[in-house]
């Protein structure tokens, strides 16, 4: 095969920032995707429906002239969110979901949730008016090693949750393990998983091996092989619990290069070839469309984009900036390490 035309895709789970970091990037993604869902790990975080408004607002005022695409708007989940300000968001349509972020689990999450017994009157109301929960499906005790943490996090954190509400719509956002994989599939409902485009593509050793590698590190952190080898299975599937959510995370060079990096992973760009390729290699191209543009507005309630994109198979690989230049510093692009030879033509 060397075309294939799918609905257009989105994105359930995305960084754009703000300020100069939002203008250098949003480019990249609505250039191919029609909608995403926004993360609000600002500084300060967006906690409230107010806050959501003018980062929405703001977002859209970057939007390049002459591309069309929606932000889906989130809440950070805090100690203190009142859940009729949630339940307005969602009445009056801007709201998409709210985020937890356990206190510490990565960046800008300090102001995240310590103690999920002080957020259940506000995911309780969640669970009655139908508003899912997009979950860092990690815990951040210091004894738990950081390889375990997604495992231990399901066992203590979100499978304790889920028996207490089980009305409540969960999304397990950047699946990066086996454990997280069958815990989805052995799930009756209400719960679904996005997976990124990296853990589809690199396991730890990219990380670590030759040398320490900052531009491969993210959170969750990459796993061992075998982990990335059933998010391909997953993903690749059809099954209509797991999509697309890149979780590109620009962060300027600086801030990765340097002894203590942040984690992120910039894929904007090159997402779409990335996973044409992984899709082929898998033999499964004609399940691509389900993973990037069906299941995930299949699963948030909306109805799949009606306009469509064409991927054509080049013969001479594509080259993409090894860098982008943003008024916020450069931001190096993911390098699969792979040639990449599928194009969005448009
Ligand atoms: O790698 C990551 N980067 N993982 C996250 O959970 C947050 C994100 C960011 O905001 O940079
Ligand atoms: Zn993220």
């Amino acid at each position: 095969m060397t075309e294939l035309t799918i609905r257009r895709p989105d994105d359930w789970h995305l960084h754009l920032r703000d300020g100069a970091m939002l203008a250098g990037v949003i480019g990249d993604t609505a250039r191919h995707f029609a909608r995403a869902i926004i993360m609000p790990n600002l500084v300060p975080p967006v906690v409230t429906t107010e806050d959501a408004k003018a980062y929405r607002a703001r977002i859209l005022a970057a939007i390049p002239a002459g591309d069309r695409f929606e932000p889906l708007m989130t809440l950070y989940l805090t100690e203190h969110t009142e859940p009729d300000d949630v339940e307005a968001g969602k009445a009056s349509g801007l709201i998409t979901a709210v985020k937890l972020y356990p206190a510490g689990a990565t960046t800008n999450s300090h102001g995240g949730v310590r103690n999920l017994d002080n957020a259940m009157p506000v995911l309780e109301r969640m669970a009655k008016i139908g508003l899912p929960l997009c979950v860092h499906g990690e815990v951040t005790t210091p004894e738990v090693d950081i390889f375990d943490r997604e495992a231990v996090f399901i066992e203590t954190v979100l499978d304790p949750l889920r028996k207490r509400l089980p009305e409540l719509k969960v999304t397990m956002e950047h699946v990066t393990t086996k454990d997280g994989i069958d815990y989805i599939r052995s799930s009756g409902r209400n719960l679904a998983g996005s997976i990124t485009t990296h853990h589809l593509i690199i396991n730890r050793n990219a990380i670590l091996v030759g040398g320490i590698r900052p531009h491969y590190y993210c959170l969750p952190v990459a796993k061992r092989e075998e982990h990335r080898l059933a998010l391909r299975e997953a993903a690749t599937s059809g099954d209509r619990r797991f999509f697309l959510g890149t979780d590109s995370a620009p962060h300027a060079d600086p801030l990765k290069e340097c002894a203590c990096g942040c984690a992120g992973i910039y894929t904007s760009i090159n997402t779409m070839s990335c996973l044409a390729h992984v899709f082929e290699d898998e033999g499964a191209l004609d399940r691509l469309e389900a993973f990037t543009s069906l299941n995930g507005p299949a699963w948030y309630g909306l109805a799949p984009n009606e306009e469509r994109v064409t991927l054509v198979r080049r013969d001479d690989p594509l080259s993409f900036p090894h860098k982008i230049d943003t008024g916020a510093g450069p931001v190096t692009v993911f390098d699969p390490m792979f040639k990449l030879h599928w194009d969005v033509a448009g």
